[in-house]
């Protein structure tokens, strides 16, 4: 069946597109379109609608065409032949109108919507500039500020939002088409105008004095490293200072400056690789998923109270059970505590938060958890006390009920041993702060059943979470590679470098914050306990890890103690150096006979970076990792790498596997092969001259 189909109906020429799953603009529906406009221009039809079957009007260009050789007609072709047209053309949306597909609706004449609709211009979130117009027609229509709002955000607003700003004309609550159709034949009836957006004039005296230059300082501080902002405001500027046609080759000129850049590159990457880590190799599509209408979760601690907003924020009621009341009670503080803040944001009603509150209950009794559908257990992190927890868990939940710990480093098939149902155990390794970071680990045990699994990864999606599935070793996909991390960030301090100068280059490279502002948030403690249960040899080398110990010993833990790696105000928690600090790794470094020398930053990005490389390739060749993707998952969404990086693994592409390989073996002669013996598969796919991308396809 043709993707796109035209037919005059009561006089009005129906284009009607249906190319799922979101009528995306490929080269097949570029070409219905226009040939349907062109049938129209002689017909007997009066007007046209531009339609889409199924669930959304047209979500943008086919994002899988990007990157490959143009086919021809262009968007821009198809748009200026809708435009051209003699007979008014009405777009009527439904869905998401996203990217060309608003900017298609926006070379229409007139614009219709239902009420439910959402139209936007995302592309910013791909490291791309809308490269149909956009830039030009929505100033033409909102002012230049609202226009600069919406598209460097890229996100979408409702159909209601868009009649205000001008971009819809009409909003229907139902029956798009029956709607759409009496509007476009009311518009021939009284002889509308054929209002093209390019008609519209921006008056440059509108503009006040120094607005762009404000704009861009504003833009460049907010959206630190990245292109497209800064060419969309561009494009704006042209839409003030050229006549159209000009204005439509700057944005031309402009897109495809972003279109070869590596930073959407790796936005492209990531969206399709946010949408495939969800997808489980080998599990069949008709696997059952299990309902989950209630959820218990042993430990309101840290995690555990965060992890049950999540369900409560997707209207799944839950229920905490902790060791004595005043434990409880802490964990419900926090929840509370964490609702007035997103409250006080106005991300959220007040009414809203105290619906979402009243889903989470408190319990000290195991019993109340007999029914639940599922169980997240999120208690210190000590094996022996997990194990004991399970074993209750199965003498008490009712059979089927899925059982699940949110441990970061334990053996989740010990854990699933402990009961006699192994099948029902799997662990849901959730991020902290775990209400705000989207990445869920899904850990498969060896005896985890398929429907299980399948429940777990919908599971996700439901509470808006980005699943990525790891099977079990330590530290599963994420802990396991920073640990390597940690140690060249140590490493490189002792060897010469300071905090100052790792978080700086680190967060130049585009990490959210650098390894030492990280671990003075998450608290030191953390890692120094965790040290404390290990043997010498599982330590291994104090240089790597004696600073911070010697920080912790002094008192120094991070943020809560106003002291880590930096002092912090009280009042405005801004960090501070502190010569203390220098004074301890000058110290430790001469105690440990390690004479300090100087490093530039690239070779602490390299250390760092080339580290977590190469211990995701290992985790590659063990089949920890389904893909290399799902690694560039685990990264964007739980450890603050940078998306428009792209993830370890898409940057280890983007660098080259043989320079990676080269850089890795230079490491490797200078620090020993303890530190760095190249992963296998590296040494492999360097010498084949082949990414990592291609090595996944062959696999899949
Ligand atoms: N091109 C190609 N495939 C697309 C696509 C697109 N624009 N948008 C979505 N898809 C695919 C997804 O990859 C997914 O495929 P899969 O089932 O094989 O994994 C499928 O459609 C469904 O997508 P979602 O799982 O994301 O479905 P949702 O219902 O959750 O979301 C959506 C729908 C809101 C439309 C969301 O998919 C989305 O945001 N898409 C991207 C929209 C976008 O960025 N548009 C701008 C494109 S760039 C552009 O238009 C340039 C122009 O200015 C020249
Ligand atoms: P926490 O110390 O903040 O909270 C643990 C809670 O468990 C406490 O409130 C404690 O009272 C409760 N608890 C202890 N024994 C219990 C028992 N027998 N029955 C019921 N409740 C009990 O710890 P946190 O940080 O929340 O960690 C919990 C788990 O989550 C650990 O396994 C940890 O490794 C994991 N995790 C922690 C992350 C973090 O950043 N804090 C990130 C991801 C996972």
């Amino acid at each position: 069946m043709s993707v796109v189909t035209y037919e005059i109906k009561d006089e009005i020429g129906i284009i009607s597109v249906n190319y799922p799953p979101v009528n995306a603009l490929s080269v097949h529906v570029r070409t219905g379109i226009k040939e349907s406009i062109e049938t129209a221009r002689t017909d007997a039809s009066r007007a046209v609608l531009i339609v889409c079957d199924g669930r959304t009007f047209i979500a943008g260009a086919d994002i899988t065409e990007f990157g490959k050789p143009p086919m021809s007609p262009s968007l821009p072709e198809v748009l200026a032949t809708i435009e051209k047209s003699q007979k008014p053309v009405i777009a009527a949306m439904h869905g998401t109108a996203l990217g060309g597909g608003l900017e298609t609706a926006l070379a229409c004449h007139y614009r219709c919507a239902l009420s439910s609709a959402m139209v936007g211009l995302p592309e910013v979130k791909l490291g791309l500039l809308p490269g149909g117009g956009g830039t030009q027609r929505v100033p033409r229509l909102t002012g230049v500020e609202s226009a600069l709002n919406m598209i460097i955000s890229g996100n979408p607003v409702p159909a209601a939002q868009a009649l205000e700003m001008g971009l819809v004309d009409r909003i229907f609550d139902d029956n798009l088409l029956q709607n759409a159709m009496a509007y476009a034949k009311e518009l021939v009836d009284k002889n509308a105008p054929l209002r093209r957006v390019r008609d519209i004039t921006i008056e440059p005296s509108s503009i006040p004095d120094g607005f762009f230059e404000n704009y861009r300082t504003q833009t460049t501080k907010r959206y630190r490293g990245l292109l497209a902002p800064q060419n969309i405001i561009s494009c704006v500027q042209a839409a003030v200072d050229l006549p159209m046609d000009e204005g439509l080759a700057r944005e031309r000129e402009l897109f495809m400056e972003l279109m070869t850049s590596t930073q959407s590159a790796a936005l492209r990457h990531m969206f399709f690789a946010e949408r495939t880590s969800a997808k489980v190799n080998g599990l069949p599509k008709d696997t059952p998923v299990k309902q989950i209408l209630s959820v218990g979760i042993i430990g309101g601690g840290t995690m555990g109270g965060g992890i049950a907003m999540n369900f409560a924020n997707a209207g799944i009621p839950v229920c905490i059970l902790e060791v004595n009341e005043e434990a409880l009670q802490r964990g419900m503080d926090i929840v509370a505590k964490n609702y007035g803040i997103t409250v006080k944001k106005g991300k959220l009603s007040e009414k809203a938060a105290q619906s979402r509150k009243a889903l989470i209950t408190g319990t000290l009794d195991y019993n109340d958890l007999k029914d639940k559908d599922l169980i997240i257990e999120a208690v210190f992190e000590n094996l022996e006390l997990k194990k004991q927890i399970f074993a209750k868990l199965d003498s008490i939940c009712k059979k089927g009920a899925i059982l699940a710990t949110n441990t970061s480093y334990q053996d989740v098939n010990q854990i699933a041993a402990s009961t006699k149902r192994p099948e029902d155990v799997i662990g849901l390794h959730f991020f902290s702060p775990a209400n705000v970071m989207r990445l869920l680990e899904v850990v498969r045990a060896d005896k985890t059943s398929d429907e299980v699994l399948a429940t777990a990864m919908a599971l996700a999606k439901k509470i808006k979470k980005v699943p990525a599935l790891s099977r079990v070793c330590y530290g599963f996909i994420g802990n396991r590679m920073l640990r390597f991390y940690g140690r060249e960030s140590q490493l490189c301090l002792i060897e010469g470098s300071t905090p100052e100068q790792i978080d700086n280059a680190m967060q130049s490279f585009g990490m959210a914050m650098g390894p030492c502002a990280v671990g003075d948030l998450a608290g030191l403690d953390i890692g120094y306990k965790a040290r404390e249960a290990l043997t010498d040899e599982q330590k291994g080398e104090p240089k790597t890890y004696r600073i911070a110990d010697t920080l912790v010993e002094m008192g120094r833990l991070g943020q809560k103690t106003g002291a880590g790696y930096y002092t912090y105000d009280p009042a405005t928690r801004q960090r501070v150096s502190d010569p203390k600090v220098m004074e301890v790794v000058e110290k430790v470094a001469k105690d440990l006979g390690i004479t300090r020398r100087k490093i530039d930053d690239q070779e602490i990005v390299n250390r760092l970076i080339f580290a977590l490389i190469n211990e995701g390739i290992k985790i590659l060749e063990e089949g920890i990792a389904q893909r290399p993707s799902d690694i560039d998952v685990v990264y964007v969404f739980g450890y603050g790498f940078p998306a428009y990086v792209g993830g370890p693994m898409h940057y280890a592409d983007t660098v080259g596997l043989k320079k990676v390989y080269d850089t890795i073996c230079t490491f490797r002669d200078q620090h020993g092969e303890a530190y760095w013996k190249p992963a296998a598969l590296l040494e492999k796919l360097a010498r084949e001259n082949k990414t990592l991308e291609q090595w996944a396809a062959q696999q899949a």
